[in-house]
């Protein structure tokens, strides 16, 4: 068992992604002793908009890549107390469309980070997964993602994040290297790349385009605001077992027409704004967590309600037209374009 006392030196990579940038905001401003080293290759989805409000000698960006071993060993320091690994590539559309940079990053990335981690003598690895390891649940409301759920991923994406817990696993039990894993549901909040379903509502939504709902709308998905999914892994990191997997869930379960109807209602937009179009491939029907563990062992709990967290979304996505303007621009439009075709109006 560890505490934060022991946690003054981390590095984190995918520091410049969107849940990422929210952990290294909430880690400096909860411990004033620790340092971050903020590891981030800068892909599409890396944005250094999402750091430029930290002005703190306590952060250092390193842009590199988790896939080259000499750039990590270069940025990880001796006496380093915990590695954080968030950087993946983290869209499931994407996945399908093209896997093989999900099996680099999310693969040989997390191997590499946790070869660095045994030679630099890392005090703790903690893995940032997903409850889409474990694939779909059935429409029962006794059926929830347990930390014993076997592995069942559905998509590439999912199968390059039970590969990389795999790994980790291995380097535990084989090297004894101190892991922890997390597997969380869906994120909403702030700073979200408008490829995911939230914030692609948002700025469909805003600027009275079409919002594109898969299938028949009644996926469901467990959301949680990302700062509550960042204090989780706080808990882990300083607290939790090593070897131990932690669910992190709010309980709060939602079909995506919900959500989207919950959004158009916020923002004083009509439902005619929603377009059913085809279906993913393979997708998932329904992810719900059971956070039993975390919140009885960790004593964790999330601080926003849906409302609340909702609210906070869509006021920054309101007063950061700019951001969402940028993310939007070049390659997004090359992605919308593949994704949605002419179904859906320009993105
Ligand atoms: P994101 O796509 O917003 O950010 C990923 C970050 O990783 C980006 O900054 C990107 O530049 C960086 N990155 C990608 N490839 C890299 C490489 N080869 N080397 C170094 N950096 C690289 O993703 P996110 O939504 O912030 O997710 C972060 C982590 O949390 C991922 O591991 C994801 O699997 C996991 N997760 C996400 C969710 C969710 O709802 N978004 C839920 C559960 C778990
Ligand atoms: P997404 O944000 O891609 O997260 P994940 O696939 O990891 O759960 O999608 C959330 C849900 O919304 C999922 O059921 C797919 C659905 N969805 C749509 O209906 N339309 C869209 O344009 C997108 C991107 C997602």
């Amino acid at each position: 068992m560890t505490d934060m006392e022991n946690m003054r030196r981390i590095f984190v990579t995918g520091g410049a992604g969107f849940i990422g940038s929210a952990f290294v905001r909430l880690l400096l401003e909860e411990f004033p002793s620790c340092e971050v080293v903020n590891f981030d290759a800068l892909t599409y989805a890396g944005n250094l908009d999402n750091l430029k409000e930290i002005q703190d000698g306590r952060h250092r960006f390193v842009r590199g890549d988790i896939c080259d071993p000499a750039a990590v060993l270069a940025a990880l320091e001796e006496g380093t107390d915990c590695l954080v690994n968030f950087a993946a590539e983290s869209h499931v559309d994407r996945s399908i469309h093209s896997a093989a940079e999900f099996v680099r990053t999310n693969v040989l990335g997390t191997q590499v980070l946790l070869d660095a981690a045994r030679a630099k003598g890392v005090g703790r690895f903690v893995q940032v997964s997903t409850d889409e390891v474990m694939g779909s649940l059935p429409e029962r409301d006794d059926a929830f993602f347990k930390e014993s759920s076997p592995f069942e991923p559905n998509s590439p994406y999912s199968a390059s994040k039970a590969a990389a817990e795999h790994l980790c696993r291995a380097a535990r039990h084989t090297h004894g290297t101190d892991v922890v894993l997390t597997r969380c549901g869906n994120n909403y909040g702030p700073r979200q790349f408008p490829e995911k379903f939230l914030p692609l509502m948002l700025s469909n939504a805003m600027r009275d385009l079409p919002i594109p709902v898969y299938g028949d709308g009644r996926n469901v998905r467990d959301w949680i605001f990302v700062e509550d999914h960042c204090r989780a892994i706080l808990a882990v990191m300083s607290k939790g077992r090593a070897g131990e997997v932690y669910n992190i869930g709010a309980r709060n379960e939602r079909r995506n027409i919900e959500v989207a109807e919950s959004v158009l209602d916020a923002l004083g937009k009509p439902r005619t704004l929603l377009q059913f179009v085809k279906d993913r491939p393979g997708h998932d029907r329904r992810y719900a967590i059971d956070p039993a563990k975390v919140e009885t062992e960790l004593d964790w709990r999330p601080r926003e309600t849906w409302e609340s967290g909702l609210q906070k979304t869509i006021r920054w996505y309101q007063e950061n037209a700019e951001w969402v303007e940028r993310a939007r621009s070049g390659a997004y439009r090359d992605y919308y374009q593949k994704q949605y075709g002419q179904e859906v109006g320009a993105g």
